[in-house]
């Protein structure tokens, strides 16, 4: 019989993207999802991508009665993928009760149930955030990580502490903390990819939006900074090769390979690109031109920061494969299939 995962946030966008990885590589997945900021319809797209509709519940993970009741519904879930979350910068900033409550309080009621209900493997969505502007790059996993700049980054680095103490209360249990930097970029298929509520805040939305005429313009937050060519660096990821890495990550976990009960990978692929040449490999990949000028720097905003990714490399035995023009062929043609663009 195929192992059993829950995917919470299965319908967002990376969760989805993972789900696919998964069910591709035989597991039974079941996708919990209080679709805050997603999609019914996207479990019917999965379907058209691997033949197979996941199993689906709609509620909040922060109801300790309903995960409970799930997890007596579901008795052969063998392990978790935690994705469910907020994750908007400024709204964290506005509502800090909220991000609060919804990822730390979602976290421990999963955890509590792992020992509950004994599932012993446990998957968790960190993020590069908890390094801040580190001091020297490449960013390894053993960069001491700083205050966090919003309450949002706050919540991954406390629910880090969360799992690492819980491991060391609780022996028996596995987690890995996987910290993702900018994944971007969409399923080949284009039937699945990220679809922000409202205005993007993340780049690559915005630039999409704005080559599909939704935006007038992109802004470029920032060209005085201590780079190349004065915008921001980042190190942008491929979203399926990091759903990839979720599948190898359950898979030491569940295969006895990890080496401590509580282990930690950047998801990078080693390489910082800049704004600027982004959206220069945006527009020779598409042929699309893009409207953009330059303005003041974002508040927050992180000067450069990309991943030494040997440790995950090596330990994992993955790598991130895609290119970024590839990468951001594949953003193109989701955003056109969504607006309906030929
Ligand atoms: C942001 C969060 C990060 C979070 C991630 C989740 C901050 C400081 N960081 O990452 O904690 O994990 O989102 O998705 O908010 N840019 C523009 N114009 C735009 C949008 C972005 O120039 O319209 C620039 C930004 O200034 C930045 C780069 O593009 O230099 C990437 O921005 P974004 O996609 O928002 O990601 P991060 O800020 O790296």
């Amino acid at each position: 019989m195929s192992k059993q995962i829950l995917v919470t946030g299965g319908t967002g966008y990376i969760g989805s993207h993972t789900v696919v990885e998964l069910q591709q590589e035989g597991y039974d997945v079941v996708v919990v999802d209080n679709l805050s900021n997603s999609n019914i319809e996207v479990l019917d797209n999965i379907a058209k991508i691997t033949g197979k509709k996941p199993q689906f519940e709609q509620f909040d993970l922060a109801d300790r009665a309903k995960t409970e009741a799930f997890f007596e519904k579901y008795p052969n879930v063998e392990a978790i993928i935690h994705f469910a979350a907020s994750k908007a910068v400024g709204e964290s900033v506005e509502k800090p009760l909220l991000y609060y409550r919804n990822n730390l309080v979602s976290l421990m009621n999963l955890m509590d149930c792992m020992g509950k209900y004994d599932v012993k493997n446990f998957v968790f969505s960190s993020s590069c955030t908890v390094y801040g502007q580190p001091e020297k790059l490449p960013v390894t996993e053993a960069t001491p990580r700083q205050d966090a700049e919003s309450p949002y980054g706050n919540t991954k680095k406390v629910c880090e502490d969360i799992m690492s103490d819980t491991m060391k209360a609780n022996t028996g249990l596995k987690s890995i903390a996987l910290r993702y930097f900018n994944p971007i970029g969409a399923h080949e298929s284009a039937l699945i990819g990220e679809l922000p509520n409202g205005v993007p805040n993340n780049l690559v939305p915005f630039i999409t939006q704005t080559a599909a005429g939704l935006r007038d313009e992109l802004k470029v937050f920032g060209d005085d900074y201590n780079t190349p060519d004065g915008s921001c660096m980042r190190d942008f990821i491929n979203v399926v090769d990091l759903a990839k890495a979720h599948v190898v990550a359950i898979e030491r976990l569940l295969n006895d390979k990890n080496k401590e009960n509580y282990e930690i990978f950047n998801l990078g692929t080693g390489n910082g690109s800049s704004v600027l040449e982004l959206i220069n490999a945006f527009e020779k990949s598409t042929g699309v031109k893009l409207n953009y000028s330059i303005v003041g720097r974002r508040a927050g905003d992180i000067e450069k920061i990309w991943a030494e990714t040997s440790y995950a490399n090596n330990e994992l035995g993955w790598k991130a494969e895609k290119g970024l023009e590839e990468t951001l062929l594949s953003a193109w043609n989701w955003e056109k299939k969504v607006r309906g663009i030929k």
